[in-house]
């Protein structure tokens, strides 16, 4: 579905992606771990071309780096940024009108407005209301919600259970279940190994730019020494 080989990226002189090498296959959820300023979600820009990839990314067998984040956004990727980016102004209900794409109607993905409502009971309750007045919690939802609108194939969603009640993040969790049911890709990106380790197929960890380690969540559980020196806080 996505094949990421010996990806750099920079901002400015700053080297941050020093040669990043991972794959995410067809109904895979891949969690992406690491520390707080690894990386990670540079790789999620530079994959969505938000900024500009050095190396190879194909999707579904296609070189879309150096295509236009609106390029690649129409090809079937959604991006699901850390900072939830709602429309205050504009209701619930706008918002999620706004994740469709060109010529799109509401229904003609593998999601509806409807089944949003019906997942999320709070975003239903406030569908006509501004969304500056949803809680952090809901705004996530919306942000998640909006890009699925969307109908992407291969979605990369950035510490969705940041800051979230436990109540939340099992909500999270099971939407991201839901995701792979319906045969959508998943990059999601994690600080700690959290939900990731029960929903995840794979796992990624990312240190200083680079992936060090690769493996199932089991294998992750046996190496303390990977999550001594790339984990933990
Ligand atoms: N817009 C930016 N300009 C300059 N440096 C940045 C910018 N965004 C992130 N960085 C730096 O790039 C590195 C990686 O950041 P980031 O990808 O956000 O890490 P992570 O998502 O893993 O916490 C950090 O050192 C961060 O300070
Ligand atoms: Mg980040």
């Amino acid at each position: 579905m996505i094949e990421v080989t010996d990806m750099h990226a920079y901002y400015g002189k700053s080297h941050i992606l020093q040669g990043v090498t991972m794959n995410v296959q067809e109904g895979e959820i891949v969690a992406l771990l690491g520390r707080n300023g690894v990386g990670r979600s540079t790789s999620c820009k530079a994959i969505m071309g938000e900024v500009p990839p050095q190396g190879s990314v194909k999707f579904k067998g296609q070189e879309i780096a150096g295509k236009t984040a609106y390029e690649i956004a129409n090809l079937g990727i959604g991006y699901v940024p850390e900072n939830r980016d709602i429309f205050p102004g504009l209701t619930t209900r706008q918002n999620l009108t706004l994740g469709l794409k060109p010529g799109q109607k509401d229904g003609d993905g593998r999601w509806s407005m409807q089944m949003m409502f019906d997942m999320f009971s709070n975003l239903n309750e406030r569908a006509d209301v501004e969304a500056s007045v949803l809680s952090g919690g809901e705004q996530q939802m919306l942000t998640m919600c909006r890009t699925l609108m969307g109908d992407p194939d291969f979605v990369m969603i950035d510490e969705p259970t940041e800051g979230l009640s436990p109540q939340m993040v099992q909500k999270v969790a099971d939407v991201l279940k839901e995701i792979a049911d319906r045969g959508i890709s998943t990059l999601l990106v994690e600080q700690k190994l959290s939900i990731a380790m029960d929903i995840a197929h794979r796992v990624y960890v990312m240190g200083h730019g680079q992936i060090v380690f690769e493996g199932t969540p089991a294998e992750l559980k046996e190496r303390d020494d990977v999550r001594k020196e790339w984990l933990e806080v």
